[in-house]
């Protein structure tokens, strides 16, 4: 080789490492910046946005260097004293989950079953209850989905408590303050556990008795096979002819349920464990569940000796006297919740919001901790560099939620009750529409509205559990607010 084919030859190494450069560099960094950092806080995570409210000098990110007085999410519980009203104590283990027809699925139970035993408490009761770790390998939690308990009672691993170790114990207290149908289910690895029957439903009645007979059907599929309270079979409620019975159906899977009444009327009496305000009668349309969702329907048993009949997907629950119940397909038509009921007083006036945030979810290539993919983004940004909504305690908070990624989304804020305003423009004129496991289509934008009642660090998340897992989560905080859990630490704490 003569000097000048390799000046020639060196040239072209030096310009074929510098294209790499320009080319591999900035992949790295974004590789590099996806990373979700070890034993970190959620608080230090990603940016704060404060919704056009004031940005605090109590903001998280000094995390615990804020010039107001400050309080740790560990020390936001339930009352420490008093003997409860309901004390229950759940018993979590690995292995065979029975679901009916003699399968079986690799799971979790609570005290032996999936669905755990049905939590039933009246309003004001002080709830008890103790969560025994017998064999979750990656620990686990209980999280109160829909109960706006204290911060502390919230049961999220690595944001208000770690996950519980086998051979472990968590001791879970607050008082139910609204009536309705809950329920609750681990937030530590969630989208394993839960999809493998880490769960239960809470039902709080209210102090003045229920008008109806009551029947749970909570609905989860297992594998592939799809259940009701566990069992593959359809749901057999007896009832007598003329009674009125309330079917509290609750959606523990990701995916949107279906849930209609053949050839009769029925009323859908509440939604995410609030009562619509007169509710009227609907015939020929479905209700909607997303991921997490409930929906209580009320029925009423015919007079003719038969039963009636509600479709939750592919199965039932028939209630009444005999097996004997009209059937139909899906109507295809929705119930719109924007319309449904009639206006009354919600309490607060979402005109005068001290904050105004953006929620808007889209979809693009990129890394979320080091794994390449078609990622979820938050106001553009992947997860862990998403926003942290600031807000202070009794602010008047408004979001819109804008779906844009191609995929419906449940949308889930802990701790708090959404109140729908407006649906693409449209406002909503029947019922007060309170939710807090929002089913958003591809191309919806929710116009929403809370009070910022409840100190504490709050996930806002998809219930599309392996949505949240792939980064489809952000975080409410107040400001003032500490949190000493981490994500990852030697818990391992791992929240979806
Ligand atoms: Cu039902 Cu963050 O969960
Ligand atoms: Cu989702």
């Amino acid at each position: 080789m003569t000097e000048r084919e390799a000046l020639g030859r060196r040239r072209r190494i030096v310009a074929a490492v510098a294209a790499s450069v320009l080319v591999l560099g900035p992949l790295a960094w974004f590789w590099w910046t996806s990373l979700v950092p070890a034993n970190a806080s959620v608080m230090e995570m990603g940016y704060p946005d404060a919704g056009g409210g004031p940005t605090a000098s109590a903001s998280p990110h000094d995390h615990g260097t804020v010039d107001g007085p400050t309080v740790s999410v560990s020390s936001l519980t339930g009352p420490s004293t008093g003997t409860p009203d309901v004390d229950v104590t759940l018993t979590a283990e690995s292995g065979r989950v029975q679901v009916g027809g003699g399968r079986s699925i690799e799971g979790f139970t609570l005290n032996g079953s999936s669905p755990g035993p049905t939590i039933e408490a009246v309003v004001g009761d002080l709830v008890q209850v103790t969560l025994v770790n017998k064999s979750v390998p990656d620990g686990t939690t209980l999280h109160w989905h829909g109960v706006d308990v204290p911060n502390a009672e919230d049961g999220v691993a690595g944001v208000t408590q770690d996950a519980v170790p086998v051979g472990g114990s968590h001791v879970y207290r607050f008082v139910v303050q609204d009536a309705g149908t809950f329920w609750y289910h681990s937030h530590q690895v969630s989208h394993a556990q839960v999809r493998g029957g880490l769960f239960g439903v809470l039902v709080v009645h209210p102090a003045t008795g229920d008008d109806d007979a009551d029947v749970v059907a909570a609905v989860h599929t297992y594998a592939s096979t799809p259940t009701i309270d566990g069992s593959a079979d359809d749901l057999r409620a007896d009832a007598a002819a003329g009674d009125r019975v309330r079917v509290r159906v609750v959606n523990t899977g990701s995916g949107v349920l279906r849930a209609w009444v053949p050839g009769a009327e029925f009323r859908l009496l509440a939604v995410d464990g609030r009562e619509v305000h007169e509710p009227g009668a609907v015939s020929g349309q479905a209700v909607v569940l997303g991921g997490g969702g409930r929906g209580d329907l009320e029925v009423t048993v015919p007079s003719d000796g038969s039963s009636v009949r509600v479709r939750l997907g592919s199965q039932s629950v028939v209630v009444g006297p005999s097996d004997d119940a009209a059937d139909g397909d899906d109507p295809r038509a929705a119930l719109d919740l924007l319309t449904y009921g009639t206006p009354t007083d919600v309490g607060f006036d979402p005109r005068a919001a001290d904050r105004h945030f953006t929620y808007a979810i889209g979809r693009r290539p990129g890394f979320v901790d080091g794994r390449p993919g078609l990622q979820w983004t938050i106001n553009g940004h992947t997860y862990p560099n998403v926003p942290m909504f600031m807000v202070s305690e009794g602010d008047v908070v408004r979001m819109t939620l804008r779906n844009a990624s191609g995929q419906p989304h449940p949308m889930h804020l802990h701790g708090h009750h959404l109140l729908v305003l407006s649906r693409d423009g449209q406002p909503s004129t029947g019922s007060p529409w309170w939710t807090d496991s929002l089913e958003m289509s591809s191309g919806e934008t929710y116009e929403v509205a809370f009070v910022a009642d409840n100190p504490g660090v709050w996930m806002d998340h998809c219930h599309n559990l392996p949505h949240a897992q792939e980064g489809l989560v952000a975080h409410l905080a107040y400001t003032g607010v500490t949190d000493p859990y981490v994500l990852g630490g030697g818990a391992d704490n791992a929240p979806e």
